[in-house]
This record gives structure tokens, C-alpha cells and sequence, in this order.
């Protein structure tokens, strides 16, 4: 029999917009998902451009306007891949439609958006899920249970970077169309939203809560061109931010993330030192969990390096055979997966919006901590 049809309404055609239509389009070949996903329809501006990207990713119609998308009918789900400006707009108009939302992150630009957009959902009962999709990189899922079994015993330290170099040229103008994430008004925040916000996002699940956090922060090119206004502009975010974290559970935090570190491309790394084993875990070599167990005989006691890649690994069994990898887009189609199967079981799948809010509220922390140097509290 048939299927029934999810039908997928997706606003933005960019690099989440590809991951995600590449997503709905894998997500049944492999998983056994109780609706079927249909591309419906894409929306965004330039209706040129836009019908390049539908004809190109099999979606059946278009909308340039996403209020029009919403309204529609024939869409059951709203997926949000547009900047980050457009995030609570979107989400609130489509949870008073009754729309279920998949959204990308950060959820809002900051936690009082988030907020409203939180209340939304919950208002409308509609299903809900933001795209952190590092937690369903099949290491750091192992790494996730590796913790949940107690393996590492308890935590003392978690150790998180995210390092690129794209916006160390002063030339580099701020605004418009790919450069939204230099401006404050568009981004909400730099560095601290856009690529802390993963680090937070799996230190959150892999560690647990935040209590408070003191962070510092550094704008290094003072003004840029503003594609937009055409004129010379003061930059309005973080080019750096570095903070320090208490968790609940008594550990230590520690997390960098620049777009200043020459050579970084996304060097996305995690260090967690437990009082029994600890983990490593490097995006460049994103099939791999380092694990090390001090209860291991002496003699041969060392880092391993765990190729994620067989059947009993997460998600590994839906893959090819033992010992051949998978990549940075299987994450997505993961997360694809298990929202389809939360739908059928009813249990949503993580993270809803509620919990990526508590992202934004660390975020939120570090950049008034940032302002002030004072310690601040990770939770309202
Ligand atoms: N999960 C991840 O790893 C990850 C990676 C990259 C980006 N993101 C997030 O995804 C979102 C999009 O980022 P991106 O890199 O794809 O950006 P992008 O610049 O490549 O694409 C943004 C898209 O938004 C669309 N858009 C903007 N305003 C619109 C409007 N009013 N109506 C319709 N469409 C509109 C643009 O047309 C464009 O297609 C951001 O929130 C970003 O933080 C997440």
C-alpha cells in the first residue's frame, strides 16, 4: 500500500536548502519511514533562480512569496532554510497554520525570538524540530551513548572548538546575499550564533545543562562595505568568541569558535575527559570516535580510533557494508529520518524547539558576558 505523503513546503535554496531537499529525497531510500516526503514546493525570491533549483531537486511547484506557501493547502510541513532573519517570522505564521516546522539553527537570533517561536508551537500542538544535525553524525551519536552507558564515568572536562578563515580579508563586504552572516541585523550574532551554537547544541546533549557561563568576544575589521546600503558600515559582530562554561553536573566548559583562525576551513572538534575514559571527535575526520579507556590493560593502553562504520554503529546498518564511510550529508538525512519516524511513533524527535532554545540562552549569555565580564547565568 501507498504511503501517506508528507508534503514539504521549503523556504531558501541555498546550502541548507540543498542539504535538506537532498535530505527528504535519501531519507526513504534508506529508512523504513512510516510517511512518504514529498518535495511540494520551493520557495524563495528570485523566481529565476528558484525554478533552476526545483527543476534541479524534483520539487513541483514554487512560491516566491512564503506567506503564499503557507497558506497553501497542500503542504503539511514548513521547512525553514532561509537566513536567519526570516527564521521566527516564517515559523510563528506557519505554526498559527497549523503547519508543522522543521527549522534551521540558531532557532531564533536571539533567545526572545526563540522564545516567541517556542510558545508558538507549543500553542499550536504542531511537530517541531531545529537542524542541529552534528548530533546525528554517526561518532558523535556513539560518543552519546558511550556517555548514556556510563563509559567515561564522571565528567570533569568538555572541550569544544569550531575554526574557519573566510572573513580575515578587509575587503570582504558585509551584507546580501551570502554575506547576511557578517550582518548583525540579519545574523543576530557572528561566530556565537552560527557556529558556538553547534558546539552548545551537542555539549547540551552529549553533557547536559549549562549553569553559567563567562565569555569574551572580538570584532577585528571594525567596518565593512555594506552591500546593501553601499556604504562603508561598522561591523556589529563577533568575529571571535571564547567562553567558559559550569555545568550542572559539576564539569568545566571551555569553547572557541572564530572565522580568524588562518588554515580552518571548519575544524569543528570535542574533547570529553571523564574520570574513567575520555572521547575526541574532529569534523575533518567525521567517521571516526577517539576513544581512550584507562581500564584497559596497561601494557596496551592507548587512544583508539573507532572507524564508525559498522552495523552496530548508530545509523551504520541503513549504510553500505562494514568499513565503508559515510559523510557530512547523511547527517541531515538522519535527522530527515528520525522526524518521519517520530511523526509515526509520536515521540519527537530531538531537538524540538524548546530544546534548542536553551542554545540561544547560552548564546544569549555569553555575548552579555562578553559586554560586561561578569559570570552570567546560562538558563533565563
Ligand atoms: N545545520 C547546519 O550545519 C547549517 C549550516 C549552514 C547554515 N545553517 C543555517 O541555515 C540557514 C540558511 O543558511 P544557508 O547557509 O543555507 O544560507 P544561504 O545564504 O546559502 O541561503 C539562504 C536562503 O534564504 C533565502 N531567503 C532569505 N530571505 C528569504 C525570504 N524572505 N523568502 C524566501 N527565501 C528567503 C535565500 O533566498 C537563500 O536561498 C541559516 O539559518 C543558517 O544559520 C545551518
Amino acid at each position: 500500500m501507498a504511503k501517506k505523503p508528507l508534503n514539504i513546503g521549503m523556504v531558501g535554496y541555498g546550502f541548507m536548502g540543498r542539504a535538506h531537499s537532498n535530505a527528504f529525497s535519501q531519507a526513504p531510500h534508506f529508512f523504513d519511514l512510516p510517511f512518504q516526503p514529498v518535495l511540494k514546493a520551493a520557495c524563495a525570491r528570485n523566481a529565476e533562480k528558484l525554478k533552476a533549483f526545483a527543476d534541479q531537486w524534483g520539487y513541483q511547484s514554487t512560491e516566491t512569496d512564503w506567506r503564499k506557501l503557507i497558506e497553501r493547502k497542500d503542504i503539511d510541513l514548513i521547512d525553514i532554510a532561509a537566513s536567519n532573519d526570516m527564521h521566527m517570522e516564517i515559523a510563528i505564521a506557519a505554526a498559527a497554520a497549523g503547519k508543522m516546522i522543521m527549522c534551521e539553527k540558531p532557532l531564533g537570533r536571539n533567545s526572545t525570538e526563540s522564545r516567541k517561536m517556542v510558545e508558538a508551537v507549543e500553542t499550536a500542538k504542531v511537530a517541531n524540530m531545529v537542524w542541529y544535525n552534528y548530533r546525528r553524525i554517526p561518532a558523535v551519536t556513539l560518543a552519546k551513548q558511550f556517555i548514556d552507558e556510563g563509559k567515561l564515568g564522571k565528567i570533569f572536562h568538555y572541550r569544544a572548538k569550531f575554526l574557519q578563515d573566510w572573513t580575515i580579508s578587509a575587503d570582504l563586504p558585509q551584507g546580501g546575499q551570502g554575506l547576511w552572516r557578517l550582518d548583525a541585523g540579519m545574523a543576530g550574532s557572528g561566530v556565537t550564533g552560527d557556529l558556538l551554537a553547534h558546539c552548545i547544541d551537542t555539549s547540551l546533549w552529549l553533557n547536559g545543562g549549562i549553569d553559567k557561563v563567562v565569555g569574551m568576544t572580538e570584532t577585528f575589521i571594525k567596518e565593512r562595505h555594506h552591500n546593501l546600503t553601499g556604504k562603508t558600515e561598522k561591523v556589529e559582530i563577533d568575529d571571535a568568541s571564547l567562553f567558559l562554561a559550569r555545568y550542572d553536573n559539576g564539569s568545566l566548559g571551555n569553547f572557541e569558535a572564530t572565522r580568524y583562525a588562518r588554515g580552518h576551513k571548519a575544524l569543528y572538534t570535542l574533547e570529553i575527559n571523564g574520570e574513567n575514559a575520555s572521547i575526541f571527535w574532529d569534523l575533518h575526520d567525521l567517521h571516526r570516535l577517539q576513544y581512550f579507556d584507562h581500564r584497559d590493560e596497561g601494557r596496551s593502553r592507548g587512544w583508539r580510533s573507532i572507524h564508525v562504520t559498522d552495523g552496530d554503529h548508530p545509523y551504520m546498518s541503513k549504510w553500505w557494508v562494514p568499513g565503508l564511510q559515510i559523510g557530512y550529508e547523511h547527517s541531515f538525512v538522519h535527522q530527515a529520518a528520525d522526524f518521519i519516524e517520530g511523526l509515526g511513533s509520536g515521540i519527537s524527535a530531538a531537538p524540538t524547539f524548546r530544546e534548542a532554545m536553551a542554545t540561544d540562552l547560552v548564546t544569549d549569555a555569553v555575548l552579555k558576558s562578553a559586554r560586561n565580564g561578569q559570570w552570567e547565568s546560562a538558563k533565563s
